[in-house]
């Protein structure tokens, strides 16, 4: 299918993203004619889609983006009052049961949905205390960072009280997160090596909610980030 299938732009206008997927033959072929370019009807800007792209060269939009609802996962520890769009939130407590039940022990929620000013704050405490240069690398500046849209969450490992984020990736609940995040729609935003595209150096907490499907196929392709999943240019200034 394409954008001047009926049946695309029927989907599109629906709101619902499972049906833009459908309506293009599944996630697979979603991405393939995104990634093509063959897709110009699909806004990777779109901040309502679950398929949005925040990086440094692509800002919310609007820039104070506020998502319609955000709920607090059920049934995890938490260091935060942090919430999440519900498919999202959802998702997570799926993911914190299963790795407690796959041995893989417990996860908490560090950090979740943040606004426009709560991101202004995050990045202003970054800057101050490591200067602005190494904050860019850690911290998004305000309206760039994934954490406006209400589909990204830090974990943390919580076992008997929960570790500071810095030290997810060498926990057990690191390694099975990198490993099975995406059964549950999720993908590791920042991994190890990838800072030329991302911008961002190894953040192995950080966890961004794309969807089972779109997940999926991330997986199955053997992707590393959301910029070349897309097709899209690196992103590692702004
Ligand atoms: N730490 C990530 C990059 C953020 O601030 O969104
Ligand atoms: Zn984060």
């Amino acid at each position: 299918a394409s954008c001047g299938d009926p049946a695309v732009a029927q989907a599109l206008a629906s709101g619902s993203d499972a049906d833009v997927l459908a309506a293009f033959g599944g996630a697979a072929a979603f991405r393939a004619a995104v990634a093509g370019g063959t897709a110009p009807c699909v806004d990777l800007s779109d901040s309502r889609r679950v398929w949005v792209i925040v990086d440094k060269q692509r800002p919310l939009v609007p820039i104070d983006f506020e998502p319609a609802e955000v709920t607090a996962p059920a049934n995890m520890p938490r260091t935060v009052d942090g919430r999440l769009q519900p498919a999202a939130s959802d998702a997570l407590s799926a993911l914190v049961a299963a790795a407690a039940a796959e041995g893989a022990g417990s996860i908490g929620l560090n950090s979740a949905y943040r606004s426009y000013a709560s991101q202004t704050r995050t990045y202003n405490g970054y800057v101050e205390s490591m200067g602005r240069d190494q904050a860019d690398l850690q911290s998004a500046r305000p309206g760039f960072s994934e954490h406006q849209t209400g589909l990204a969450t830090d974990v943390a490992a919580c076992d008997g009280g929960c570790s500071a984020i810095e030290s997810f990736g060498g926990a057990t609940q690191g390694a099975w997160v990198a490993a099975n995040a995406w059964r549950f729609g999720f993908v590791v935003r920042y991994e190890d090596g990838y800072t030329p595209i991302t911008g961002y150096e190894w953040e192995p907490w950080h966890l961004r909610y794309i969807g089972t499907d779109l997940a999926q196929v991330y997986h199955d392709g053997g992707f590393h980030t959301l910029e070349d999943f897309f097709g899209l240019p690196a992103a590692p200034t702004y």
